[in-house]
């Protein structure tokens, strides 16, 4: 018999104190920034599932591709009876791996979505009536504890969603997962490489125009929750590659100057024509990048598996026997930058 069960880490205020937070500091900082995670209300999600079907939007379809084909071989390979995913979302890719793992006991989504949870959590209680479902409401880049189920374990981290941390943070965050694991477990995250500029702003800046109001939700969202005056109509939607970093900014540019007020945080900033508010940073990767970082926060490289026209990478990790590296000095997250 299945069962679904749901524990929630986070008190019932975090979301908007988080989003306070973020608010403050990205908003009194220079450059002025706001944080990725906070695109993801009803409308946001809904924009970004129209966004992974996109004719220009390639990495959702170049995943699932790599899914499809490799799923056997990563059951083969980890033997998993549970499988845990980071920011499940729909949960809707993660069938293709369910499907390939008969000896699966326990699925674990985390997600700070509880709508996603429990959606996708009903659904496959009824796909797969074997399976024990225990969802996790958590924000994952926060320090969590996972409850104790069947080993081995493989955690996901799919969609390229790594990819919107700084390089400091990506370390933290893969040294914490590492944390959690025994020498059996592995972990699978998905990462978008690195191509040709013109295919990468496409993904950011589509005909259709659906990135551009992904972008500009964020400002509705700040509105609503905060009661923050952010005309997103006042803002243009910019997406832009850093060949230094190596990754894919997503701005909002001022058409106008202007003063955007929220009086519950006793704010007022002041944008001058031109200037930029930074949304997203969507680092893009190669696989001796990718084998690095997962060293440096403990895991061996054991598989890599590509997409065709190596478009999409998945490595599939195991915590490395030796130590791990020492994080530099030089590595510190950068102030105000998220
Ligand atoms: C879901 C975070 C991986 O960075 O490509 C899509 C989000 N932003 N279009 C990405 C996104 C703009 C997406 N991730």
């Amino acid at each position: 018999m299945s069962s679904f069960h749901l524990t929630r880490t986070l008190p019932e205020d975090a979301t908007e104190a988080a989003l306070r937070a973020d608010v403050l500091h990205g908003l009194t900082c220079s450059p002025t920034t706001l944080p990725p995670k906070w695109f993801y209300d009803a409308h946001g999600s809904m924009l970004f599932d129209k966004i992974t079907e996109l004719p220009e939007y390639y990495p959702t379809r170049a995943e699932r591709e790599i899914l499809a084909a490799q799923a056997p071989e990563i059951a083969r390979a980890t033997g998993a009876r549970t499988l845990v995913e980071l920011g499940s979302g729909s949960s809707e890719k993660t069938r293709l791996l369910l499907d390939a793992l008969p000896g699966l006991h326990t699925y674990l989504p985390v997600d700070v979505s509880e709508s996603a949870l429990t959606q996708a959590g009903h659904f496959l209680i009824s796909e797969r009536p074997d399976l024990n479902i225990h969802a996790l409401l958590a924000d994952f880049t926060a320090p969590l504890h996972l409850p104790h189920t069947p080993g081995p374990r493989l955690v996901a981290f799919l969609g390229g969603t790594i990819g919107n941390l700084l390089p400091a943070e990506r370390t933290a965050f893969l040294t914490s997962v590492r944390a959690w694991l025994e020498p059996s477990d592995a972990l699978l995250l998905g990462t978008d490489l690195v191509k040709d500029e013109s295919v990468l702003v496409a993904a950011y800046d589509d005909a259709a125009g659906v990135t551009a109001e992904f972008n500009k939700n964020v400002l509705t969202v700040v509105n609503r929750e905060l009661g923050a005056h952010f005309d997103p109509d006042a803002f243009t939607h910019i997406a832009l590659w850093d060949a230094e970093h190596e990754w894919i900014e997503m701005r909002l540019r001022s058409r106008t100057e202007q003063t955007v007020k929220t009086p519950a945080l006793d704010l007022a900033v002041d944008f001058t024509e031109g200037e930029e508010l930074r949304t997203e940073i969507s680092a893009k990767f190669h696989e001796d990048g990718v084998r690095s970082e997962l060293a440096a926060a403990g895991f061996d490289l054991m598989r890599w598996f590509t997409s065709p026209g190596e478009l999409y990478g998945l490595a599939l990790a195991a915590p490395s026997r030796s130590a791990p590296a020492l994080r530099p000095a030089a590595d510190r997250i950068t102030a105000c930058v998220r």
